[in-house]
């Protein structure tokens, strides 16, 4: 073809090229607004957990938002979480190399990152997938995900469907024989730890549930249906596919006792009389490993040690039990001190970003577990959005591991921190 042959065509062709793509995005801008505007969309685009966590509240119904987002009381001690963390310092380290490899071992198992799901009560009401979704999230990013017995999804369930590493959390209420079977089930269905919720000897007074109204089993309101109407997504889902509580202790405590707020129906399922001599009693039923969850005290680790207990959780259950409970950041070192080369410590509450995590690992935790982050991902966009949630705070710590000169949790320790005393 001659020059001006070729210089021709190209002419001709530009103007139906032209055309041909503004058809082709027309044709596809639909697609392209859906997507932007889809459930799962926006999550994925969130480039922090503050931002899920306003997009967890545009989602979900008021009454939903609150029991995620709520604390007890004042809600002091939820605050007080996340204002220690922050205000504590990093004091990174110079020429160290840059590779940072995020994983560690817990109970004898290796995970990738240092960030474990925690359980959460009632986790179907923020999606219908629930803990399914968010232990697919936490497994994806090769870690281990701790199901509620106040939980949506069922003990073999959700090993069915999401078959990565698991743990059991319980709360041991006043009928026995319905706890020996959860555990025994827990076992049969090959989770590896029993986490043993000791924080609720009463129900923590979470007034923002008391101000909605929030009740088990729920109560339709003139404001339910109205927040209902305000909230069409979340509603259909709920009513096409409800999930508020798996098949356990937890169904009998809600239908006999008439409605009650939700954290009061929990805190029925918790023995108040509970004792030391009753952890003993669970040893026996169950033969792996036993971690503590809620534990602030050195004195109660030591216990804990003196019992062969395994692990414990340094927390206050976010702030959603007793209000003016100190931050589990504070109260991190001097149970590390006491009891840490006995036992694995472990800590929860207010991790909202990767330096979090840095922090409570340098102070002396194995690993961290996250609710409320995950919970509002999932909010915000069902499993993609707690997948997204994971992914941010995993993203987030690899990087201030890396500016931090850091290359592994265990190099990490109280050097690294200013702030502390
Ligand atoms: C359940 O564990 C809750 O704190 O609501």
């Amino acid at each position: 073809m001659s020059e001006a042959g070729a210089g021709a065509g190209r002419r001709e062709g530009f103007v139906p090229m032209l055309v041909r793509q503004a058809r082709r995005d027309l044709a596809q801008a639909p697609a392209t607004v859906r997507r932007r505007l889809s459930h799962g969309s926006r999550a994925q685009r969130a480039g922090n957990v503050a931002e899920l966590r306003e997009l967890a509240a545009r989602r979900l119904p008021r009454a939903v938002f609150d029991y995620v987002d709520g604390a007890a009381g004042d809600e002091l001690t939820a605050a007080r979480n996340q204002s220690d963390l922050r205000a504590l310092s990093i004091v990174p380290r110079v020429l160290a190399g840059a590779d940072v490899d995020l994983s560690t071992e817990v109970l004898g198992q290796r995970i990738a990152v240092p960030l474990i799901g925690a359980p959460t009560g009632l986790t179907g009401l923020v999606h219908h997938l629930g803990e399914v979704a968010v232990a697919r999230a936490v497994h994806a990013a090769g870690s281990l995900y701790v199901l509620s017995s106040a939980g949506s999804c069922g003990i073999d369930e959700l090993a069915r469907r999401s078959p990565g590493p698991l743990w059991f959390q319980i709360y041991v209420g006043p009928d026995r024989g319905l706890v020996r079977s959860l555990v025994d089930r827990a076992r049969d269905a090959g989770y590896g730890a029993l986490m043993v919720t000791v924080d609720v000897a009463r129900a923590g007074a979470r007034e923002r549930d008391r101000r909605n109204g929030f009740t088990m089993p729920p109560r339709v309101t003139a404001r339910s249906l109205a927040q209902g109407l305000r909230h069409p997504r979340w509603s259909i889902d709920f009513v096409a596919r409800p999930r508020i509580l798996s098949q356990s202790a937890l169904l009998a405590g809600a239908a006999d006792g008439g409605a009650r707020p939700l954290a009061e129906m929990i805190g029925s399922q918790f023995d108040p009389a509970l004792s030391w001599s009753d952890i003993a009693w669970l040893q026996e039923c169950w033969d792996g490993p036993i971690v503590l969850k809620g534990v602030l005290r050195p004195a109660d680790a030591q216990q804990a040690a003196r019992l062969g207990i395994a692990g414990v959780v340094v927390s206050n259950h976010g702030g959603r039990q007793l209000d003016s409970a100190p931050s589990t950041i504070a109260a991190l070192p001097p149970i590390v001190d006491a009891v840490g080369a006995e036992l694995e410590v472990y800590m929860d509450g207010g991790i909202r970003r990767g330096v979090d995590v840095l922090k409570a690992l340098a102070l002396g935790a194995r690993a961290c577990l996250c609710g409320r982050a995950l919970l509002y991902g999932l909010a915000g966009g069902g499993f993609a959005g707690a997948a997204r949630a994971m992914r941010l705070l995993v993203d987030e710590l690899a990087l201030a591991m890396a500016l931090a000169g850091a290359g592994s949790p265990s190099e990490l320790d109280r050097s690294w921190i200013m702030g502390a005393d």
